[in-house]
């Protein structure tokens, strides 16, 4: 069968294989409602403006909006030998109500209509994430708010290095969802101009008004170049960026989550409702959420990778290398989405071992910092001076392997004479994070001040 759309160039039909790498149904059948939605703009501007006449435009709005409700029941028939979803939508519409269905696409082509299309998902992607990524950033402030006061060990390099607490290590991934959050925004602000009326590359003759088709579509304008509309696809690459970065954070919190609920630190206890058991060992409590978590940032750094690799070197205006925009792009950001739900589900049922993460908080000299800060502060040493003391003081006590607090003060006089027992309030866990007031320390007041400011935040903003 030759192709209705543009048989009457054609005596030939395509070879199979052709029709299996060009054919997008397959996937951009996703884009049916925002292909519709497009189209009932398209089609009142066409009536409006009298491109088209007033029945004609009735008749194919009315065919329009049973299409949506056939798709919507499942009722709508696909098939590769229609290509894609525009000609799937126009097809039908000729079956409908037969000569006027050709009258839809007056000034305008695919690769307008796409474009449209595909913005619109974006847009309705970007707003579910941003929902979404906010759950998120509750269920960690709630949780951060519960335990603002538990100490837990801080580390760098994976060494234990001053003591912080829990709910401040939860708030730091606020933060940095509360940047995705704008990252998406910024996206979204940009992306917002209707490219419809671009036609195939070079505008229309038609009297066509394309703030009118905008503004149903809820842009902010139409697009200013009609070259530039139809190859653009930086609102894609914009999200995707955004998204990779989204995932990588919640790869980071999933790999400490992973490290967490090991019996090794034991800081944590996944709920059953996130953990799984293995077949062969009994005992085992494996955190595959967590961990799949943070194998899927993988996919969604390939789908931003692949989509700058089809841009580059692309010619303008519209090659059908754009149709390779989709696949990666509804698969990276469903798969951030179900990230999102995993982790906010294993957020809110986590459960720190506040004992346990306690006592690794004391382990490794974590509070050798504090007695530096003490030496400054109450010997008046310099800074290098009370460092090296203290580095002394904890060599000491790891030679006895015990911690700084039970060296007894004739042991540390021997190394700095000055020293008196108020040294003793100083080691101790809490003393350390209670102090650490500066702004964005880890001071339990000033973790409660931030999970509550964002609580309320979250809750006015969404
Ligand atoms: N399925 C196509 C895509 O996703 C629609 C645009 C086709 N345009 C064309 N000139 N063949 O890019």
């Amino acid at each position: 069968m030759n192709n209705k759309m543009w048989g009457g160039r054609f005596a030939d039909s395509p070879d199979a294989i052709m029709e299996e790498i060009n054919a997008s149904i397959d996937f951009d059948r996703k884009l049916a409602a925002h292909d519709i939605a497009g189209s009932l703009a398209h089609v009142a501007m066409l009536g409006k403006t009298g491109i088209i006449s007033k029945a004609d435009a009735a008749a194919i709005r009315e065919a329009l909006e049973r299409i949506r409700g056939e798709i919507e029941k499942g009722e709508f028939s696909f098939s590769r030998s229609l290509e894609d979803i525009h000609m799937h939508v126009e097809s039908r519409l000729s079956q409908l109500i037969g000569g006027a269905a050709g009258r839809l696409h007056t000034a305008r082509s695919r690769n307008d209509q796409v474009a449209v299309d595909f913005r619109l998902y974006i847009r309705d992607a970007i707003d579910a994430l941003d929902s979404q990524i906010a759950a998120l950033q509750r269920a960690l402030a709630a949780k951060a708010l519960a335990h603002a006061g538990a100490v837990m060990p801080g580390f760098t390099h994976m060494q234990p290095a001053q003591p912080v607490t829990f709910g401040h290590h939860l708030l730091a991934y606020v933060e940095m969802l509360g940047r995705d959050r704008g990252r998406f925004k910024d996206a979204r602000a940009r992306l917002n101009e209707s490219p419809l009326g671009a036609a195939a590359l070079a505008g229309t003759s038609f009297p066509i008004d394309r703030t009118a088709t905008a503004k149903a579509l809820g842009f902010d304008r139409p697009t200013a170049n009609s070259l530039d509309s139809v190859s653009d696809r930086d609102f894609v690459v914009e999200t995707l960026a955004a998204a990779a970065l989204c995932a990588v954070h919640l790869s980071r919190l999933g790999e400490e989550i992973v490290l967490w609920a090991s019996p090794q630190f034991g800081f944590v206890r996944l709920s059953d409702r996130f953990s799984t058991g293995s077949s062969i060992m009994p005992q085992k409590r494996n955190p595959d959420a967590a961990e799949l978590v943070r194998a899927k940032s993988g996919r969604i750094v390939g789908a931003l990778t692949a989509l700058l690799v089809v841009l580059k070197g692309l010619p303008l205006a519209y090659s059908k290398d754009l149709q390779e925009d989709k696949e990666g792009t509804f698969d990276a950001l469903e798969s951030l989405s179900l990230c999102l739900a995993a982790t906010t589900g294993m957020v809110g049922d986590l459960e720190p071992d506040v004992a346990r993460l306690r006592e690794a908080a004391g382990a490794g000299y974590a509070t050798a910092t504090d007695l530096a800060d003490f030496l400054v502060r109450d010997l008046e040493l310099p800074f290098r001076e009370a460092h090296r003391v203290t580095g002394k003081l904890v060599a000491l006590a790891a030679k006895k392997k015990v911690g700084l607090e039970e060296l007894t003060l004739a042991e540390m006089k021997a190394i700095e004479p000055r020293l008196t027992k108020a040294v003793y309030v100083v080691l101790g866990v809490e003393n350390s994070v209670a102090s650490r007031k500066s702004q964005g320390g880890t001071a339990p007041a000033n973790v409660t001040a931030e999970a509550k400011k964002w609580l309320a935040a979250l809750k006015k903003r969404g």
